[in-house]
């Protein structure tokens, strides 16, 4: 199994939009047997708590599925069990390592890194655009199967 966590601040807004979003690509490509799917938050403030109701509606709107989405906060125990830990901004890969424990196999990246377009997802928590935030994390969903089927040799 290939084991893939995003993490945001809060995980109410990016993250489980990603999760979301990736959960759905994997399962449409037939992977569900190959890639798992989770979310977490450095913060504590959203433990158990559902998305943002932006979140959910941007899902509703391209038919994702995101209802089940609960809150919850990285642990360390989350770098012996995932192989990709994908942070949405840099303050996050910076919480994220601040909690790293050594060694581990997880790999840290920033989301949009994998893409053309290297910068934060920017938080709709703030901007309130979550199409903007849709698009991008869209975006960085298809390129990070594409490095996991490079990486992991899964072939089409
Ligand atoms: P997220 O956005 O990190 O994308 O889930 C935020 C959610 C909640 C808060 C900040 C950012 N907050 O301050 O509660």
């Amino acid at each position: 199994m290939i084991n893939v966590l995003f993490v945001c601040l809060g995980n109410i807004c990016r993250s489980p939009m990603a999760e979301a979003i990736f959960r759905d690509i994997v399962k449409k490509e037939n992977l569900t047997d190959k890639i798992t799917v989770d979310s977490a938050a450095t913060s504590f403030w959203h433990i158990g708590s559902p998305p943002h109701k932006g979140t959910l509606s941007i899902l509703k709107k391209y038919s994702i599925f995101g209802e089940d989405l609960v809150g919850r906060q990285i642990t360390t125990k989350d770098f012996e069990r995932f192989d990709y830990i994908i942070g949405m901004d840099e303050n996050n890969i910076k919480n994220i390592n601040a909690i790293t424990v050594q060694p581990h196999h997880a790999k840290i990246i920033r989301f949009l890194d994998l893409t053309d377009d290297k910068k934060d997802v920017p938080d709709p928590y703030y901007t309130g655009d979550f199409q903007e935030t849709y698009e991008l994390v869209s975006k960085g969903c298809i390129a990070l199967l594409e490095m996991i089927r490079v990486e992991q040799l899964i072939t089409k």
